[in-house]
């Protein structure tokens, strides 16, 4: 595969995926196409923008116009869609542009990719799962758990899952998807839980746990689902879907903790605050499927990882700080003014 259209990829795990394809790969070629949502920074993407095998291109998957377009003048051999609202407490309050990104824009990749036979990955979540019971550790989401989703966010992407197996279906796309537990590690935007509490802690301000901080997620280093994800795209089975987790499972509470002990900060900072409507107890996945179909093993511990991503917050404290103050939307302006 020769060019790669990554989209989403001025966001969190899609940025980490163009860096860690542009190491692995480097004599692929990958264009960027992102909208630059409130989520996007392309600040983020600062070293990728010197290399000569990267583009970005401004656009949204949802402009349909816009990404024929592209299509026409890129010769694309795979596509892996990143793009989406991916924050689940925006999703409460306002539910249609998740519906409009995550299943509409998903769809016009689809046409783009099927009319030209063209590889498509869809990133997804074990969101679509909906959650299991915390008195249940024996439990865990196969890629056979039925779709049973608690949030708009959770639905949206369950609906572009359903549509991308449809058009394999029907049309015979050629596609794949992966879903996956919660990922961390750096350019994470600080309005999820890691980042959030990072953030808030060395900037002495309350760190909010909803509930009683006993939800438990399924952490994963967001380099080992950029690994997962580009051995799918070299060797996964069309029509497939793969489930993505590394068995570390940590309630929120456990996470908070662990932060601010690598921090040596305060737990007097922790806030116990009204929960989420809907809120999942526990993911946790089973990656089975994947380990014994493509050999994928997650490379990081959590232990190791929260500590790498801790010290990445503390080395890079204008980047977060530059979205917490609004500047980060700035740097697209700044970059292409002159081109
Ligand atoms: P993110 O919110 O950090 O990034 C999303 C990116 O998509 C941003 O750069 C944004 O500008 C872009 N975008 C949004 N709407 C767009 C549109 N209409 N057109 C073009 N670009 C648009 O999200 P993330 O955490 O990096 O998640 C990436 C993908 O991975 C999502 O599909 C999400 O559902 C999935 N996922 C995330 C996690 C997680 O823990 N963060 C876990 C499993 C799966
Ligand atoms: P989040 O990072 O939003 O990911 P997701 O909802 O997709 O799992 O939240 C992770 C967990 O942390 C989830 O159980 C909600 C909880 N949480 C808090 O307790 N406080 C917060 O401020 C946030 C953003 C999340």
């Amino acid at each position: 595969m020769k060019n790669i259209l990554v989209t989403g990829g001025a966001g969190f795990i899609g940025s980490n995926f163009i860096y860690y394809e542009l190491e692995k790969h480097p004599d692929r070629r990958i264009v960027c196409l992102d909208a630059l949502t409130y989520a996007g920074n392309l600040e983020t993407l600062e070293k990728a923008l010197k290399n000569k095998n990267f583009r970005f291109v401004k656009g949204d998957i949802t402009d349909r116009k816009a990404v024929e377009a592209l299509f026409e003048e890129e010769s694309f051999d795979a596509v892996v869609n990143f793009a989406a609202e991916s924050h689940v407490d925006r999703s409460i309050d306002e539910p249609e542009v998740f519906l409009k990104t995550n299943i509409l824009g998903t769809q016009v990749l689809l046409d783009a990719c099927r009319k030209r036979n063209i590889r498509f990955h869809q990133v997804s979540t074990d969101e679509v799962y909906g959650d299991l019971p915390l008195d249940r550790p024996d439990l865990f989401f196969t890629e056979e758990t039925p779709i049973h989703t608690s949030s708009p966010y959770s639905a949206s992407k369950a609906a572009a899952d359903l549509l991308v197996t449809a058009y394999f279906r029907t049309y015979g796309a050629k596609v794949t998807i992966s879903r996956c537990s919660n990922n961390y590690g750096p350019y994470h935007f600080p309005e999820k839980l890691i980042p959030l509490i990072i953030a808030n802690a060395l900037e002495g301000k309350e760190l909010p746990v909803y509930g009683e901080g006993k939800n438990v997620r399924d952490w994963l280093y967001v380099r080992d689902h950029c690994k997962a994800i580009d051995l799918i795209l070299e060797n996964g089975r069309l029509g497939e879907v793969y489930n993505i987790g590394g068995h570390n499972e940590k309630t929120n509470l456990e996470v908070v903790k662990t932060v601010l002990k690598i921090l040596g900060k305060s737990e007097d900072l922790i806030r116990f605050v009204k929960d989420r409507p809907g809120h999942d107890m526990r993911y946790a996945i089973d990656p089975t499927k994947i380990r014994n179909e493509l050999g994928w093993y997650p490379e990081t511990t959590f232990e190791e990882g929260i500590k790498k991503t801790t010290q990445w917050y503390l080395e890079n404290r204008s980047w977060w700080e530059n979205i917490m103050n609004g500047d980060y939307v700035k740097y697209y302006e700044k970059m292409y003014k002159n081109r």
